[in-house]
C-alpha cells in the first residue's frame, strides 16, 4: 500500500516524500518536473514522470501501484505570476484537480489531502483568520486553489472521495539534515531571495511596499516551517483513515512576522549585512496574513516543532550555504 504524492519533486513536495518514508510509508511520485527537481525526489520513493492533466498517465499509476491516498501538490504557486498569466493557474491547478478526482473516482481511491492555501482567504476581515472565515481571493492563484476545494466538496457529496484541504501561510525553511530545500527558478520567494543576497548572489533584497496598513508599513505574514507542514498531512491522512468527514485546517504559527522583521531576523542569523531597498507595492499583496491554526492543532493533533523564524530561517540558510547553486548549475 503506498502514498501517492502529485508534486512530489517540488519545494514542499520533496519534503512530504521525505517525512512519510522517514515514517515507514511506501511513497510514490507524480511529477512533471516542470518546476520540481530530479534530485530532490527521495531515492527510497518510486518515481513516475508525467503531468496529472494527462488522464493515461495517471491511469498508468493507479493501474500498476496499490495507492490507498493522494497527497497533491502539483500546481503553480507564484502569486505574482498568477496575476499576469491567470489562464496558466486556471490550466494546471484548477484542470489538474478535475483529471485527479475523475481518475481517483475511477479507481475507487477515497482520500486526498490538498495544498490549499491562505491565498483563499483574499483580504481577510479581521485577524488571525479561521477557517470559517469568508474566502474572497483576490488573486488567480487563490480563486485556483478555492475552486479546487470547492470540486473536492462536490466530489465528495458525489462519489464520497474525502479530502482535507491545508490552507498554508508562508512556508519556509529546509530540512534540518541539509539534504533538500527550495529551489525555484526564478525564486520569488522571500526567505530565499534574502538568504540569495546573504550568499552575494544578489546585490541587495528590494522590499515590495512600505504603505501598507501594518505597525512598520510592511506586509506581515505568518511563516511555517516546511517539516511542521508535512508532518499536518501525515496527520491529515491518518485523520481521513480513520473515517473522518472532510475538513479544511489553516497551518501557520499563529504569529505574523514583516517582512522588515524577517529582514533583520535573517541578518541575525547569517551574520551577513544583506542590504536591502524600499519599492514599489507587489501586485495581488493583502496587508497581513496570519492564522489561527488551533483547529489543526485540536482536530488533527498537530504540534508543530518550530515557532521561532530564527529557526526557520537557520534552516534554510543551511540548504542554501551548501547548495550555493541549488540542485543544478542552472545559476
Ligand atoms: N517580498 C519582498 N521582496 C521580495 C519577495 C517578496 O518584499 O523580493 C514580500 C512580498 O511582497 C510579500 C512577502 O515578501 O509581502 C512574502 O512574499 P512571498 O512571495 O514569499 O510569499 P507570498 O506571501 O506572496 O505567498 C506565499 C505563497 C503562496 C501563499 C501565501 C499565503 O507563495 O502560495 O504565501 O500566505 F498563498
Amino acid at each position: 500500500m503506498s502514498i501517492l504524492v502529485a508534486g512530489g519533486a517540488g519545494y514542499i513536495g520533496s519534503h512530504m516524500v521525505k517525512d512519510l518514508i522517514e515514517h515507514g510509508e511506501d511513497v510514490v511520485v507524480a511529477d512533471n518536473l516542470s518546476t520540481g527537481h530530479r534530485d530532490a525526489i527521495n531515492p527510497k520513493a518510486k518515481f513516475y514522470e508525467g503531468d496529472i492533466r494527462d488522464r493515461q498517465f495517471l491511469d498508468k499509476i493507479f493501474d500498476n501501484e496499490d495507492i490507498t491516498a493522494v497527497v497533491h501538490f502539483a500546481a503553480f504557486s507564484i502569486v505574482p505570476e498568477s496575476m499576469s498569466k491567470p489562464l496558466k493557474y486556471f490550466d494546471n491547478n484548477t484542470g489538474g484537480m478535475i483529471t485527479l478526482l475523475e481518475a481517483m473516482h475511477d479507481h475507487d481511491i477515497k482520500y486526498i489531502v490538498f495544498s490549499s492555501t491562505a491565498a483563499t482567504y483574499g483580504v481577510p476581515e479581521h485577524m488571525p483568520i479561521r477557517e470559517t472565515d469568508p474566502q474572497k481571493p483576490i488573486n488567480p492563484y487563490g480563486l485556483s486553489k478555492l475552486m479546487m476545494e470547492e470540486m473536492m466538496a462536490w466530489a465528495d457529496k458525489a462519489y464520497g472521495i474525502k479530502f482535507v484541504a491545508l490552507r498554508y501561510f508562508n512556508v519556509a525553511g529546509a530540512a534540518p539534515d541539509g539534504t533538500i530545500g527550495e529551489d525555484h527558478g526564478p525564486e520569488t520567494h522571500l526567505v530565499p531571495i534574502i538568504l540569495q543576497v546573504a550568499q552575494g548572489k544578489r546585490d541587495e533584497l528590494s522590499i515590495f511596499g512600505d504603505d501598507y496598513n501594518t505597525p512598520d508599513g510592511t506586509n506581515v505574514r505568518d511563516y511555517v516551517h516546511v517539516m511542521d507542514l508535512a508532518d499536518a498531512h501525515i496527520l491529515a491522512i491518518k485523520y481521513l483513515k480513520e473515517g473522518n468527514k472532510s475538513n479544511a485546517f489553516n497551518l501557520g504559527s499563529s504569529t505574523g512576522f514583516s517582512n522588515k522583521q524577517m529582514l533583520e531576523a535573517a541578518r541575525e542569523v547569517t551574520g551577513e549585512p544583506i542590504p536591502a531597498k524600499m519599492a514599489p507595492r507587489r501586485p495581488g499583496d493583502p496587508d497581513s496574513l496570519v492564522a489561527a491554526s488551533d483547529k489543526a492543532r485540536n482536530i488533527l493533533g498537530w504540534n508543530p516543532k518550530y515557532d521561532d523564524v530564527h529557526d526557520i530561517i537557520a534552516t534554510a540558510w543551511k540548504w542554501h550555504s551548501t547548495h550555493p547553486k541549488g540542485y543544478d548549475d542552472r545559476d
